[in-house]
């Protein structure tokens, strides 16, 4: 697509967009009230001044990153994101885009903006009913006032992003709720501009259709390279597509992290509510969870330093690295000790590879399976194929309570979301029956270095 815009690009490293100390009230009291939040007044202090929507609300969100706003219904989402097209101004505080203040210009600069610079997507997304799919797409270009020939082949090329190409003559009404959906995506793509918003742009879709929609948003994200910053009440949604993501409750940004952080580590209660129902599986990855191997051998330390190494950590197995830690395999004390009555000097022929690796960035739902195969910690690699941590099954399992539930007693746990439940058992059931293997290779939390893994463990 034809790069038009531009007008308020920074230089290269500016975020995308600013906002710092961001208040919106509603109330013909709204600076008065403003002045009592800062001041240390609650959200109900000042509830006579207005309706507090947004308080004091700061974040940046780089170029290109999708960073979703969540919370719960009235929690301030939607006022929030449209301060950042202009469409309300802040009581107090500043919102930037591309470096450029987008309160302190001129009415015709801010139109300027808000049509090259952000576009908007709707849950109920307004189409214009006697316009094809084509034209609709086109819309806002010929508000710009873009020559026809051009903004329909910029209409066209945006149809052709989002799969529409062959819809392009079809009235919207000929079209399914997906399908809509997907004219809304694409009539903000063909603005082109660097900003997205999307306000529950997916929430009215039924939940196949919008998991098409959101790894389609994914695919378009890294194509295109925009900044998308989308709104939804729905976790799973928010930890699918953010890079980053923003829980509000009443009118504040209450914490702002990853979704490995944000489930790992929730700042309070409200967000560990949140979190408590969300799929983990897909969200954690291998990394966030795996443990130090205690018992690594390299390849030269031959039968008897791998019988040293399970004797003192107190397994019955050992992962065998070569010199730049590449793992090659698992050794079992039977077959070790064997081989040394044997006076075998190599641990060559004892190496088994029946074990699979999974990588740091895997996520969890797709650990379970090697989980399951094998009675040893599932190893960890890098992208080099180098045995950086283990997830011992019971980490696994352990992972799957959420968190503010990990201290409560069993009658409570029944809380735990379904699915968790079955993963968890399915991953018990499936589990081989040798007793006692699952700790077979034990371990022990890697250090958030990963360079620093298991240095010092060789026998
Ligand atoms: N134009 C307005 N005038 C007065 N109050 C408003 C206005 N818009 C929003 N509010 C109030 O501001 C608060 C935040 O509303 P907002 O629409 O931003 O919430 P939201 O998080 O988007 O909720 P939802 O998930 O239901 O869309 C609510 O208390 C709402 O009643
Ligand atoms: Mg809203």
């Amino acid at each position: 697509m034809t790069k038009t815009t531009g007008t308020t690009t920074g230089t290269e490293g500016t975020p995308a967009v600013q906002v710092e100390n961001v208040y919106k009230i509603f109330g013909r009291r709204s600076g008065e009230a403003a002045r009592k939040l800062k001041a240390g007044a609650s959200r109900a202090d000042v509830a006579s001044l207005g309706t507090a929507a947004v308080i004091d609300a700061s974040f940046e969100v780089a170029k290109g990153e999708i960073f979703v706003v969540m919370g719960l219904s009235g929690s301030g989402k939607s006022t929030l994101i449209r301060m950042l097209n202009g469409l309300w101004k802040p009581t107090s505080g500043t919102v930037r885009l591309g470096g450029q203040d987008i309160n302190a210009v001129g009415a015709k600069k801010l139109r300027d903006i808000r049509q090259k610079s952000v576009s908007m997507v709707f849950q109920h997304f307004a189409l214009l009913p006697h316009r094809t799919v084509l034209d609709n797409a086109a819309y806002p270009l010929e508000i710009q006032g873009v020559d026809k020939a051009s903004r329909l082949e910029r209409a066209r090329t945006a149809l052709d992003l989002v799969g529409l190409t062959d819809w392009a003559d079809k009235l919207p009404s000929q079209l399914s709720g997906g399908m809509r959906q997907r004219v809304g995506l694409a009539r903000a793509l063909a603005a082109d501009t660097d900003v997205l918003l999307m306000d529950e742009a997916f929430s009215a879709l039924d939940p196949l259709i919008r998991r098409e929609m959101q790894e389609q948003l994914v695919e378009l994200q890294s194509k295109l390279g925009k900044t998308i910053i989308f709104i939804t009440h729905d976790l799973n949604e928010a930890m699918f597509l953010g890079d980053r993501i923003a829980v509000m409750r009443d009118g504040r940004i209450v914490q702002i992290g990853s979704s490995e952080e944000i489930l790992s580590d929730p700042a309070n209660d409200y967000v560990a509510q949140f979190v408590a129902d969300v799929d983990r599986t897909r969200v954690l990855t291998a990394s966030s969870l795996m443990h130090r191997p205690r018992a690594v051998v390299p390849m030269s330390a031959g039968p008897r330093g791998a019988s040293r190494t399970m004797r003192e950590a107190q397994v019955s197995a050992a992962y065998v690295v070569d010199r730049s830690r590449t793992l090659r395999g698992v050794v079992y004390d039977a077959e070790v000790v064997d081989a040394l009555r044997a006076g075998v000097t190599s641990l060559e022929g004892l190496v088994r590879d029946d074990l699979t690796a999974v990588t740091e960035d895997t996520s969890l739902a797709e650990v379970f399976a090697p989980a399951a195969e094998s009675p040893l910690p599932v190893p960890v690699t890098d992208a080099a194929g180098r045995l950086v941590g283990v997830i011992p099954r019971v980490v696994l399992l352990e992972a799957m309570v959420p968190q503010h539930l990990e201290e409560t007693t069993d009658e409570t746990s029944t809380q735990d979301s379904a699915d968790d439940d079955t993963v968890a058992s399915a991953a018990v059931e499936q589990a081989p029956t040798s007793a006692g293997a699952a700790d077979a290779v034990a371990a022990e939390p890697v250090p958030a270095d990963p360079s620093e893994q298991t240095t010092g463990e060789h026998p």
